[in-house]
């Protein structure tokens, strides 16, 4: 029943070489910067141990089944995101794809300015010492964050991402995701068991993991940040992986590959906690921590790091390495969404598309570059609602609009009855109420704080 991918201007239609390849790239584009930087810089805001239950719960119950849908939506439509959306349910639903490509625009735009700060931080502990303290830092810190360097950082990292989708789904997206996921696991390992010995690791998990506070549970803010986690971290709600999804086999098992990107995000999320926590408890950086802004992993990570000399400055590269290479494997998935909806709409060669919308990318992003406030209003914007409202929209075409899709599609790859019956309830009954009560608590939580 489901329509075959459109003839595409006499080009064969682009596919993953494996089905293994197809969930390294997917937990590529989950695992980022997200998981390393904003899973510690949420988690340390106050929520504590209840922030990563939320955050566990949300995952499992809300974004699970979203992903799910988000991958159906790609694999049964065969389409890019702008076009999907229609072609499973009509005209109505073309705001979506406009909703998709807005968003994952936008969380680009600043994605790159990220990105740019952490080359730059790598390029550093290369080739200069660690700064010394609190202060050196922060200058330090001001000076890769605006004007010049920033820009620069933003227009590399952008062109970067730029040439490997460029490169094709296979040869580009596939091939950096087929190495640079080990690398990364590797190294994260290694940087969790060198952590463990650090003088003050056990005060370093015990406030992030044991600090309990049931009242936390209730409050907006710890709502607001678990829901923006888990939708940020596991990706899903703005076709990023509705458009990798398309190149998917139909034998693949969804389910079953939407569950190993959850594990492996929420693993990185976790391991990543494991390092930074106890480098902010062994080296004195609580306070500059409980006050967090998108700043503190970039100051506070090389100044714990300075007193241990050359281990230091070793640890430094190695986490920054690490860090690019996270945060590569996920811009790639947010540049596809436009690329591939520009070669679905309009015909366009791959090659087109992208430098047209890196050009347009590394100009909206501008703004982020120069200055951290606009940045941290894009993310609020693009990252929080918009993101957050894709996944609620999600919910409700595949649980109600097209459920018959939703049904036919996994039944087709051999998912078992009650295991689609079981994530269609969710998708019906669980997400959309859930996603709800979240954006409604995360607007208000946001107006509220908007001036401040
Ligand atoms: N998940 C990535 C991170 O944690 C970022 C990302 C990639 C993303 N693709 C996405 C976020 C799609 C939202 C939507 O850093």
């Amino acid at each position: 029943m489901a329509p075959s991918r459109p003839a595409e201007r006499g080009q064969p239609p682009e596919r993953w070489g494996s089905g293994l390849g197809f969930v390294l790239a997917a937990a590529g584009s989950a695992v980022g910067l997200g998981n390393l930087w904003g899973f510690a810089y949420r988690a340390s805001q106050g929520g504590g141990a209840a922030f990563v239950v939320l955050y566990v719960v949300i995952v499992l119950a809300v974004c699970l089944p979203v992903l799910v849908a988000e991958m159906v939506l790609g694999r049964s439509t065969g389409h890019a995101p702008l076009l999907a959306p229609v072609t499973a349910a009509g005209r109505r639903w073309a705001p979506l794809g406009w909703l998709f490509l807005a968003a994952a625009v936008g969380i680009l735009s600043y994605y790159a300015v990220l990105m740019g700060w952490t080359g730059r931080s790598l390029l550093h502990a290369l080739l200069e010492p660690l700064p010394a303290d609190m202060a050196a830092a922060k200058d330090y810190f001001t000076a890769i964050s605006s004007g010049g360097d920033a820009v620069l950082g933003h227009l590399l990292s952008l062109a970067l991402t730029g040439v490997v989708v460029a490169a094709g789904v296979r040869g580009g997206i596939e091939r950096l995701s087929r190495w640079g996921m080990p690398l990364l696991f590797l190294l994260l390992a290694g940087l969790a068991i060198w952590a463990a010995f650090l003088p003050q690791a056990r005060e370093g998990y015990a406030t992030f993991l044991l600090r309990w506070d049931a009242s936390k549970l209730a409050d907006p803010a710890t709502i607001r940040n678990a829901f923006t986690q888990a939708f940020f971290s596991i990706g899903t709600g703005i076709g990023a992986i509705l458009a990798y999804a398309a190149y998917l086999d139909r034998r693949s098992p969804i389910p079953r590959e939407a569950a190993s990107v959850v594990g492996m995000d929420t693993a990185v999320g976790l391991m990543a906690g494991c390092i930074t926590f106890p480098v902010v408890a062994s080296f004195g950086l609580a306070d500059v921590v409980g006050s967090s802004t998108v700043g503190t992993l970039f100051i506070a990570l090389p100044t714990g790091l300075a007193s241990l000399g050359a281990t230091g400055r070793l640890v430094a590269v190695l986490f920054f390495t690490l860090a690019y290479i996270a945060a590569i494997t996920s811009s790639v998935s947010l540049l596809e969404v436009p690329v591939s909806s520009l070669m679905d709409r309009l015909g366009w060669s791959r090659g087109r598309a992208v430098w047209l919308c890196v050009t347009l990318i590394a100009l909206l992003g501008l703004p982020s570059a120069l200055d951290v406030a606009v940045l941290e209003r894009m993310d609020a914007i693009f990252g929080g609602v918009l993101l957050i409202l894709g996944g609620l929209l999600l919910a409700v075409l595949l649980g109600w609009g097209s459920s018959q899709r939703f049904r036919s599609d996994l039944e087709h790859s051999g998912t078992s009855g009650s295991l689609v019956a079981a994530l269609l309830w969710a998708l019906r009954w669980v997400s959309p109420v859930a996603i709800s009560l979240g954006l409604v608590v995360s607007i208000t939580d946001l107006v509220r704080n908007w001036g401040g």
